[in-house]
């Protein structure tokens, strides 16, 4: 048999470290501030937490790695799939016959990305690629190596596509710069994928679990949750948040579009938003306080950014209803926003609100 994966060095003692997650371009992601979250969360007395709003996976990530027991959650699929292979599971990583699985031509597959996304998103091989690991993927033997397949298969096609969203279509040859990323095919990322997603997977001896759903129907009775890590979308002052008009396109793959509605009439064939109260001026109050009440019997660590809505002291007032000491810790950081062209760099202070 041919050897594919290829063999990636990792930095000494880097294995079960935060710095070993594999980057992942996110809305929102706290990748970079996650120096400072363990410093600030390490005073902290706990040993379970939830991660409710777990996107790119890398906070999550971090409290494993910090020995907790981490249950991860977030309403869409792709992201809770991320968890899954990269927090939940502990030990099982993609060998070469699960790769020879994964990449076998021989099966039978449907055409239904091909047909949908031609001139939108990829190259035909690429979009044939992607519809024949979606029918492979199948015949892994267990549910962590197939979301690990997932994982790989989601960065390389952020990887592929400019920008790393899914809001920009057709010719893209103005964002092509020669870039290595934009030019190899998405099965040469996959393979690369595989490896990097491999050297990522680590055992921090708990019971760690990856949950799907709307962090107000999670049923918190059922576990003994420490310390509670919130990091929803907030209402911007400018654009917007939405999750799905970003990553409509990896939500889409992670069921085949089965049981997703796409939005014909849209130009990148977007499936439906998810409503959520935390991006909405009317809802955000309510929702937080609903949020505050739910978890009021574990510590709860809020992360939220000067450029917010609600205000931070209206939040802490808030948070103070359910809490008697509530401490606001702050790191300037700086962000990229806009355009590629228009990309300017904006000055935003990240807080974590912390209540006990
Ligand atoms: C700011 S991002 C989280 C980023 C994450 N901390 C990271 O570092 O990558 C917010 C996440 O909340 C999720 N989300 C929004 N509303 C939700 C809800 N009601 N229940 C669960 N997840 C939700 C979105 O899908 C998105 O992934």
């Amino acid at each position: 048999m041919q050897l594919l994966i290829p063999d990636i060095e990792l930095p000494p003692k880097s294995q079960g470290k935060f710095e070993n997650y594999p980057r992942m371009r996110y809305m929102g992601g706290k990748q970079k501030l996650l120096p400072w979250i363990q410093d600030t969360l390490k005073n902290y007395e706990f040993e379970t937490v939830l991660d409710g709003f777990s996107g790119s996976g890398a906070v999550s990530y971090l409290f494993k790695t910090m020995n907790k027991t981490v249950y991860s959650n977030d309403f869409l699929k792709f992201s809770s799939l991320i968890s899954k292979a990269t927090i939940e599971n502990n030990n099982e990583i993609l060998d070469e016959n699960d790769l020879q699985t994964l990449l076998d031509t021989s099966k039978k597959h449907d055409n239904f990305i091909k047909l949908k996304f031609k001139n939108i998103f990829f190259s035909e091989k690429d979009l044939d690629f992607l519809d024949r690991i979606s029918e492979n993927i199948k015949y892994l033997k267990t549910e962590n190596k197939k979301a690990l397949a997932y994982t790989a298969l989601f960065r390389s096609c952020l990887k592929k596509q400019p920008r790393g969203v899914f809001t920009i279509s057709g010719n893209l040859d103005k964002y092509n710069d020669g870039r290595r990323d934009l030019t190899i095919d998405i099965s040469e990322h996959f393979i690369e994928q595989v490896a990097v997603y491999n050297k990522s997977i680590f055992d921090n001896k708990k019971l760690n679990l990856s949950f799907n759903q709307d962090i107000f129907l999670f049923n918190e009775s059922q576990f003994k949750i420490d310390l509670v890590y919130l990091d929803p979308p907030y209402v911007p002052n400018s654009d917007d948040n939405c999750y799905i008009k970003r990553y409509h396109f990896l939500e889409g793959l992670s069921s085949y579009w089965v049981g997703e509605k796409i939005l014909e009439s849209t130009k990148v064939k977007k499936i439906e938003k998810k409503y959520t109260p935390f991006s909405y001026r009317k809802t955000a109050v309510e929702a937080f306080d609903k949020i505050f009440k739910k978890f009021s019997n574990s510590i709860i660590a809020l992360s939220y950014s000067s450029n917010a809505y609600p205000e931070l002291e209206n939040l802490t007032i808030l948070l103070s209803k359910y809490k008697h000491e509530v401490k606001v810790f702050e790191k300037p950081y700086k962000y990229h926003f806009g355009n590629h062209s228009g990309a300017k760099r904006k000055s935003v202070n990240e807080y974590l609100i912390i209540g006990i």
